[in-house]
């Protein structure tokens, strides 16, 4: 009984939920403090144009009666914002962030209301020494959204000033520093509350938040979390699914994400490591797809070549060709037999490539009739660089073979029809080298640039190291 519960705890723990993150990025502390700099600045631009809501209460004046007041178009006119302060926070895993001494100066109208009598004027309004902490917790949602929670909240406002003009100020004036302490208190028990709603914003925002983006016509990559985020003292580790989907059939491929760990450069703001199954997921959804074949005819080889897709051209590689379809055009169909499998070694990108090339010739009635068809076995290494912000890359083959698979022609030698192969193949790769060579500009999102970034192959996956610029948005911060 034992041996068989083991080995259906087993089955389950292969079989269910866990997946590999295919993606990993680890947010380091200078990382955090860069965001940081960039909230903070475009929290203290926003801070000097909102009106704060209306504040309303009444004092009650013993025999006299109750005083009803109104505070309105309260506008901050002054902010000494000091530096905020924010770390990684261990349990639970997410932030801690504070900001300790910040003194605002308000102004605005006062209003008030004592049985029939209505009256106003002006006043300023000083907050002196504002302390707030809050804590949040970084988690992930059911469908794997990033979200955030507000743990942890305390505020201390420091003193309260506060000066009437206009109407009966003379008259309230006095009164001030007597509910002083209730002003101050006042104030204080609305900072938590907000905090708060802002977080609870901001869940909502992450929750409308799509974890699949469409990179392409045909290809759709899930970015949603695989697990909680993890915290050290020092850097948040995020890991996602990182695997792209053909749009058309959503189908799993037969392979899987392997773990692998990528190491933090607290140089840098940003490690990431895309693993080489993010690529043979993409490259599984092409081919499901039907996406890797291609028809080669006679007008897409170069003019110069001596060499023709016709039947008397191959005549001195397949002999009996011309004899039994004189003068005919030919076209090939090329395809993948199997999916395109990329693996990353240190320093290389290797692709096997195992396809077939099936030839026809074209009768003068339109009519394909088949020939033969070779399969056709290569190996192709790279390397991937980055340089002047750009992705570029170079191939080479290191293994081409072709191999007779069918003939509805009769037998015939496939070596020199591999020569002539190869020279083709040289030629494309020519021109591959060319395009990679020239490199394509690093991905950018309209307000997150990647900077000064650094790429290595490692072990099965590709490890970046980047710095980042962000261009704050309303968006961006809710
Ligand atoms: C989220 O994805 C859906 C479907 O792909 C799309 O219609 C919608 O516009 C996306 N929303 C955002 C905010 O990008
Ligand atoms: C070759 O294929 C291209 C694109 O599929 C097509 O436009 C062209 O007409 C074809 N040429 C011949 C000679 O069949
Ligand atoms: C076949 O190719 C040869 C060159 O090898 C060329 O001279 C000839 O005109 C071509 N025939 C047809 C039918 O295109
Ligand atoms: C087209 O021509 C070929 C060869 O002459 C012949 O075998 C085939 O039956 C013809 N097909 C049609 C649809 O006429």
């Amino acid at each position: 009984m034992r041996p068989s519960v083991i080995g259906v705890l087993a089955l389950v723990s292969l079989t269910c939920c866990g997946q590999n993150p295919a993606v990993q990025v680890i947010l380091t502390d200078k990382g955090l403090q860069y965001g940081k700099n960039v909230g903070a600045t475009w929290f203290q631009e926003r801070l000097e144009s909102v009106t704060l809501p209306d504040i309303s209460g009444g004092i009650r004046l013993s025999v006299l009666g109750t005083i009803d007041y109104t505070l309105t178009g309260i506008t901050v006119s002054k902010c000494d914002f000091p530096q905020p302060s924010v770390e990684f926070y261990q349990d639970p895993t997410g932030l801690k962030t504070s900001i300790s001494g910040l003194s605002v100066a308000l102004t605005g109208e006062w209003m008030t209301h004592f049985g029939v009598i209505h009256d106003g004027g002006s006043f300023n309004m000083a907050i002196f020494t504002v302390d707030v902490t809050s804590v949040v917790e970084l988690g992930k949602d059911p469908d794997g959204h990033p979200s955030v929670t507000s743990v942890n909240c305390d505020a201390e406002v420091g003193d309260v000033d506060i000066e009437f003009h206009g109407g009966a100020s003379w008259f309230f004036q006095p009164f001030v520093d007597h509910f002083k302490g209730r002003i101050r208190g006042e104030i204080e028990s609305k900072i938590c509350p907000n905090v708060e709603e802002y977080i609870v914003n901001m869940e909502y925002h992450l929750q409308a938040m799509n974890v699949s983006f469409d990179v392409a016509e045909d290809l759709t990559l899930d970015l949603s979390l695989t697990d909680d985020p993890i915290t050290d003292s020092s850097s948040l580790n995020m890991g996602f699914k990182g695997e792209f989907y053909s749009i058309r059939s959503h189908s799993e491929p037969p392979f899987e994400a392997q773990p692998f760990s990528v190491s933090k450069q607290q140089g840098y703001m940003l490690s990431m490591g895309i693993s080489e199954f993010t690529l043979n997921s993409a490259s599984y959804g092409y081919y499901t797809d039907g996406l890797f074949q291609a028809l080669v005819n006679d007008s897409m080889i170069p003019p110069v070549s001596p060499v023709r897709l016709n039947t008397s051209s191959m005549g001195p590689y397949i002999p009996q060709l011309p004899k039994m379809y004189p003068g005919l055009l030919m076209d090939l169909q090329v395809y993948a037999r199997e999916v395109p499998l990329f693996s990353f070694q240190p320093g290389a990108v290797k692709l096997d490539f195992q396809g077939a090339m099936k030839a026809f010739a074209i009768q003068p009635n339109g009519t394909q009739t088949p020939l033969f068809t070779l399969n056709v076995d290569s190996k192709l290494g790279g390397k991937v660089w980055i340089a002047d912000g750009r992705l570029k890359g170079s191939v080479k083959m290191n293994s081409f073979t072709l191999t007779l698979a069918a003939s509805e022609v009769g037998p015939f030698k496939t070596d020199a029809f591999e020569s002539l192969a190869r020279i083709g193949t040289k030629i494309v790769m020519g021109k591959l080298n060319d395009k990679l060579g020239t490199g394509v500009v690093l991905p950018r999102m309209k307000q997150v640039q990647l900077v000064n970034t650094v790429l290595e192959v490692a072990e099965g996956f590709i490890a970046m190291s980047s710095n980042v610029q962000v261009f704050p948005t309303d968006w961006f911060f809710i």
